[in-house]
């Protein structure tokens, strides 16, 4: 599976014959709206993990473009429909089978509502199992016990985690967060947007190394392979 890094919170994943987007922020992104090209983007499905702006600000504009089907919670799904889009609704603690594999609605701690105000339902995280790899997005959330019961039905081989503090975990929760969910190999991301998120990079790395652990930061538009 190949992982790339659309900046801030934003992932494509690409395996098989499937390409998979999960909360695309790009083109009101200062930091990454050069180094991402939209039009490149031809995903099957859009994950979204809650309602925030800086996670579904492109979600519209990339599913009508490739007529693909977003797989978000209930309430998220529903406020997508109803602009004609395509939907697969879920809620916290539900599996489905897709084509590519299983998707889990996760448990995140964190708020979920749309920039009017409208309500986003509750924020969540994804795991995607295909029948290679497993992998967990945490989305937005602070460090939370449920991560612990990932590890009774799962074995991960990446946890993507955010590390950015402020809105969310950050670095040593995170450290923490890897050890719940019992995978050392963590990406991070949800850091560096906006001033409140900026982190010191090769002490991210460095904590990760001294606890045994491995952080991968990838630069926007970079990929890695699991
Ligand atoms: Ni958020
Ligand atoms: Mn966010």
């Amino acid at each position: 599976m190949k992982i790339t890094f659309l900046g801030h919170a934003g992932l494509y994943l690409e395996f098989d014959s499937y390409s998979i987007v999960v909360d695309p922020f790009i083109s009101g992104n200062e930091k990454a709206k050069e180094k991402v090209n939209m039009d490149e983007l031809n995903p099957d499905f859009i994950l979204v993990t809650h309602a925030h702006q800086d996670h579904i600000l492109d979600v519209s504009a990339i599913a009508k473009k490739s007529d693909a089907t977003i797989v978000s919670n209930y309430e998220i799904a529903m406020y997508f429909q109803a602009k004609g889009l395509k939907v697969h609704p879920m809620n916290h603690g539900g599996k489905r089978q897709f084509d590519f594999g299983t998707v889990k609605y996760t448990n995140a701690i964190h708020t979920s509502s749309f920039e009017d105000g409208t309500y986003g339902g509750q924020p969540g995280g994804f795991i995607v199992q295909t029948d290679k790899k497993c992998i967990y997005i945490a989305g937005d959330t602070s460090l939370t016990m449920d991560m612990k019961l990932i590890p009774m039905s799962y074995a991960l081989d990446l946890t993507i985690l955010p590390i950015g503090d402020n809105f969310t975990m950050g670095i040593d929760d995170a450290i923490s967060a890897s050890s719940f969910v019992e995978c050392s190999n963590v990406l991070g991301y949800h850091f560096d947007t906006f001033g409140y998120i900026e982190i010191d990079h090769a002490e991210a790395i460095s904590k990760f190394e001294k606890a045994g652990k491995k952080l991968h930061l990838l630069d926007i538009g970079a990929s890695m392979t699991i």
